[in-house]
C-alpha cells in the first residue's frame, strides 16, 4: 500500500488542534462567535495549501496472506497502519456456519433493541431478531449494528479463535466486546472514528470501506466527541456527511478532493485491522455479517492521537468509563445514553419483563 500524502502544514495542524480543544471546552457555536473570521481565513489558506499537491487518490489497502504476528506488531500496529489479513479466519466456525438463516433459526425469537438513526441517535426500535433478518433478506433496508451476540449467547465464543484475537493485543489493555453488524446490500455506516482498536472479522458476504487517516482531521472538522466516537459532520446541503463512495465536492466538502483515502473490500474469512481514530465509512456490498472485536488500549490510543485520546477523557454524554461499561453489554445502550433515552428505555424494558413474568405465573 502506498503511503498517503502529508500535505497540511505543521502550523495548520497545530492551529486546528487548538480549534478542536476550544470546540470541546467552550462549545463550537461560541468559538465561531469569537474566532469565526480567523477560522474562515484558516480554511481559505488550508484549501490553497492542499491545492498545491493536486487531487487526492484512493489507495487499495495492503492485503496480506499469512502475515506474521511480529510483522503485524512491528509495522502495522506500531505505526497505526490498517491492513487486511486475508483469509485469516477462514477456518473459524463463524465463517463456516454463519448466515442470515443460521441466526434466524437459532435466535430469531430474541427481542433486540437497535438505534436506527446515525445522526443524533434519538430513534430506536425494539423488534425480534427474526423480523430484522426477514427485513434484510427482502431488501427492506434495515441495518442491525452492534448486535451483542456474546452477551446474549456466550456459547458463540467457540465460533472464534479467541486466542488468535487475544494474541494480537499488546501492552496495557482491558475490556473487550464482540459486536455484530448485519445488513443488506447498500446499507451504510457513515464516516466516523473511535478510540478503540478493532480487529474486524468478515464472516458472511461482502463489505466495503473507505478510510482516511486522522492526519486529515482538519478536513473532516467534526463536532466534539459524543462519547467514544466522532461522526463526520452532517453539514452539507443534503444534511448528510461526506460520502466517499459517491463523492460530492461542493462546499462544505471541497477539501476532501485533495486528500488520500484507503479502500478496503472484505470477503468472508478476512480479518481487518482498523487502528484507533482512523476515519472510516462502510457500505455492505451484499447481505453481510461482520464482527468488530474491540478492546480498550488507552496508552496505545494516546500514542496514535494524543489530541483525541485526551479529549475523549472529557466526554460527557456519557463519560468514557460509563460508555465502556455499557459497550460491554450493548453499544446501542451507549447511543441511548447519549440521546438521554437510556433511563426510559431500561424502565420500559423492566416493566415489559415484569408483565411477561406475571403472565407466565397466571398461566
Ligand atoms: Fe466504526
Amino acid at each position: 500500500m502506498g503511503d498517503f500524502r502529508r500535505n497540511i502544514k505543521k502550523g495548520q495542524r497545530v492551529e486546528y488542534a487548538i480549534y478542536q480543544i476550544m470546540d470541546h471546552f467552550i462549545g463550537r457555536a461560541r468559538v465561531f462567535k469569537m474566532f469565526g473570521k480567523r477560522r474562515k481565513k484558516f480554511y481559505h489558506n488550508l484549501l490553497e495549501t492542499l491545492k498545491k499537491s493536486g487531487e487526492g487518490k484512493i489507495i487499495p489497502i495492503d492485503r496480506r496472506k499469512d502475515l506474521s504476528k511480529e510483522e503485524f506488531f512491528n509495522h502495522y500496529v506500531k505505526k497505526g497502519i490498517p491492513v487486511v489479513m486475508e483469509g485469516a479466519a477462514k477456518d473459524w466456525d463463524c465463517v463456516k456456519n454463519w448466515s442470515l438463516e443460521y441466526f434466524k433459526e437459532l435466535h430469531g425469537k430474541d427481542e433486540i433493541m437497535m438505534v436506527t438513526d446515525q445522526s443524533d441517535m434519538k430513534n430506536y426500535e425494539t423488534i425480534t431478531l427474526g423480523e430484522v433478518l426477514d427485513n434484510i433478506r427482502s431488501g427492506g433496508g434495515k441495518y442491525y449494528r452492534f448486535y451483542p451476540l456474546l452477551d446474549h449467547h456466550p456459547e458463540h465464543i467457540k465460533d472464534f479463535d479467541y486466542n488468535w484475537l487475544l494474541e494480537r493485543r499488546k501492552g496495557f489493555t482491558f475490556f473487550d466486546s464482540f459486536q455484530l453488524f448485519i445488513g443488506g446490500k447498500g446499507t451504510v455506516s457513515y464516516l466516523h472514528n473511535a478510540n478503540a482498536p478493532n480487529l474486524f472479522v468478515q464472516t458472511y458476504g461482502e463489505k466495503n470501506w473507505v478510510l482516511y487517516s486522522h492526519y486529515y482531521t482538519p478536513i473532516i472538522d467534526p463536532d466534539p466527541v459524543r462519547n467514544i466516537y466522532r461522526n463526520a459532520p452532517f453539514r452539507a446541503k443534503n444534511n448528510m456527511p461526506f460520502d466517499p463512495f459517491n463523492p460530492d465536492y461542493s462546499p462544505p466538502n471541497e477539501l476532501y478532493k485533495y486528500i488520500d483515502g484507503i479502500s478496503v473490500s472484505l470477503q468472508p474469512g478476512d480479518v481487518f485491522w482498523n487502528p484507533p481514530f482512523y476515519w472510516h465509512t462502510v457500505k455492505n456490498g451484499s447481505d453481510s455479517i461482520g464482527v468488530g472485536y474491540r478492546w480498550v488500549a488507552p496508552f496505545y490510543s494516546f500514542k496514535i492521537s494524543p489530541l483525541y485520546a485526551f479529549l475523549d477523557l472529557f466526554a460527557i454524554h456519557p463519560p468514557i468509563w460509563k460508555s465502556y461499561k455499557l459497550v460491554k453489554k450493548d453499544n446501542n445502550l451507549v447511543h441511548l445514553a447519549e440521546s438521554g433515552k437510556l433511563d426510559s428505555y431500561l424502565k420500559e424494558k423492566a416493566e415489559k419483563e415484569k408483565l411477561k413474568k406475571s403472565q407466565i405465573n397466571v398461566a
